[in-house]
């Protein structure tokens, strides 16, 4: 990575990119944002992106393309059946992770239903270092049931353990010994753990559940919709990694695999999504599934102007200076955040900032959705669009009753290459106020709840008129400012 140190020795993110194409912002006054938030039923997923100033719901197919991207994406080849486009992402794909089979999707849950599909049975189980919402969603569809196998360590909020996405070896062990071999469906690890704040596995762990898995004859699934954050941090945490290369270390995560599936509007910068598979019988178990649910076998309901983006994303994924942007402004924003004393997830990690909801409203209980909360309060104060990641984000169980989620989490993705550091600092500022102001957030009710995800369309209203009173105080103290 290019290394530049500044003469009073500050450290801040430099970017090795410039911006040449841009998206004009709108930032409403608070009393619109209040508005527009209601009318979304306190979920930011319903908001309207011309009411949002700061995007930062989700990094998903919303990082900024590289001018190779979109160059590439004008000799896309359309042919239904046989395209050189897909030949040309095949073999990219082959040359990174060295497997000879590869079914593409149009995004990742599709990857997902495809997997879980084959090899889910009712009453089997899926460990994994952590779940993420679709993963599980299609595990459970097929009657299997997810065990989260995170280290202890993950679930620390605040903490300094530079690999808090590391699988608990010895509890799959444990697992196997209690259940048997034949009750596992697979072994799932994700790479830049995304529930729990975007935290990274090792190599070394990574091999230790390989090696484990291979003992038992365990399929090991590898999630790598996050890997490029993952393979940032195994470079500069991991100090037997230091001297690798950042395609040696994509091809040792690999080679770990079985099946490694991931979204492209993550993994490649683009918005699509595949299968990678090692062994042709599973290929061939897997294959029937693409044209009936996707699309051809040689585009899989992407666009093939995708595809190319997607292709050449990849390429630019193993290019340090390409991944590093995300990481540094995260690690920028989440230590300025951590100086001011607002909770949030330490180590820095992939992906974007999370706000520790439990710790930011200790008065608002789990049972009224602190997070979810916090994620429309900061829309007021700030037209900034995060994400909740906690109990809202969780389903009923078969008997109706909701499990408490084990973190309560904002998210503030922080989409590739799209903001400036000046938006981050302004982020950084109207939750520092939120902070100071916490006592008067208050927490949210259902209003109106779907059976199946609903986190994304459930509507929701507040517990009292707390959201005036925000309102009430910003302009106490900040007068006519946006
Ligand atoms: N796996 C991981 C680790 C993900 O983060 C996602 C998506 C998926 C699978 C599903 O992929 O969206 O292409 O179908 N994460 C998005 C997010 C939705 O906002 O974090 P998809």
């Amino acid at each position: 990575m290019s290394k530049v140190t500044f003469f009073k020795g500050e450290q801040f993110p430099l970017e090795m990119h410039k911006v040449r194409i841009i998206q004009k912002l709108n930032l409403l006054p608070i009393e619109e944002r209040l508005q527009a938030m209601n009318d979304a039923g306190c979920n930011t997923f319903l908001l309207q992106n011309r009411d949002v100033f700061l995007d930062m719901l989700t990094d998903s197919g919303v990082n900024a393309m590289s001018d190779q991207q979109l160059a590439a994406m004008m000799i896309a080849d359309d042919a239904y059946a046989g395209s050189a486009t897909y030949t040309r992402l095949y073999d990219k794909l082959v040359e990174l992770f060295g497997m000879d089979f590869f079914l593409p999707t149009h995004q990742g849950r599709a990857a997902e239903n495809i997997v879980s599909k084959v090899l889910v049975r009712p009453h089997t189980v899926v460990p994994m270092n952590y779940h993420f919402t679709t993963s599980k969603a299609h595990v459970t569809v097929n009657g299997g049931e997810v065990l989260e196998l995170i280290t202890p360590e993950g679930l620390e909020v605040s903490s300094t353990n530079q690999f808090k996405g590391n699988f608990d070896v010895d509890a799959l062990e444990a697992l196997v010994a209690d259940r048997g071999a034949d009750a596992i469906a697979f072994v799932r690890m994700e790479a830049g753990t995304n529930l729990i704040g975007g935290q990274p596995f090792s190599l070394a762990n990574l091999r230790e559940v390989k090696a484990t898995c291979d003992r038992h004859g365990l399929l090991l699934v590898l999630d790598a919709s996050l890997l490029a954050d993952n393979l940032y941090f195994i470079k500069q945490r991991e100090a037997d990694c230091a001297d690798m290369t950042i395609p040696e270390i994509t091809r040792a995560i690999a080679d770990c695999a079985d099946i490694i599936y991931f979204s492209a509007r993550k993994l490649g910068f683009g918005r699509g999504g595949g299968i990678c598979i090692r062994d042709e019988e599973m290929y061939k178990r897997m294959r029937g599934f693409v044209p009936m649910y996707e699309g051809f076998l040689t585009y899989g309901g992407m666009s093939v102007r995708e595809m190319e983006a997607i292709t050449v994303g990849l390429d630019e994924t193993m290019d340090e200076d390409m991944i590093s942007q995300g990481p540094l402004f995260i690690k920028y924003m989440v230590e300025d955040l951590d100086r001011r004393g607002v909770p949030v997830i330490t180590p820095a990690g992939g992906l974007g900032a999370h706000l520790d909801a439990m710790r930011f409203l200790p008065h608002v209980p789990q049972s009224q959705y602190p997070a979810g909360a916090l994620a429309a309060a900061l829309f007021i104060a700030s037209g900034v669009r995060g994400m909740e990641r906690g109990t809202l984000s969780e389903q009923r169980d078969a008997d109706g009753v909701e499990p408490m989620a084990n973190m309560e989490l904002v998210r503030l993705a922080l989409p590739r290459r799209v903001f400036t550091l000046s938006q981050v600092s302004y982020a950084v500022d109207r939750i520092d106020w939120l902070f100071a102001n916490r006592e008067l957030i208050g927490g949210l009710e259902f209003v109106e709840e779907p059976e199946i995800l609903r986190f994304f369309y459930g509507r929701l209203a507040p517990i009292g008129d707390w959201q005036e009173r925000l309102v009430a105080k910003f302009r106490e103290d900040f007068q006519d400012s946006l």
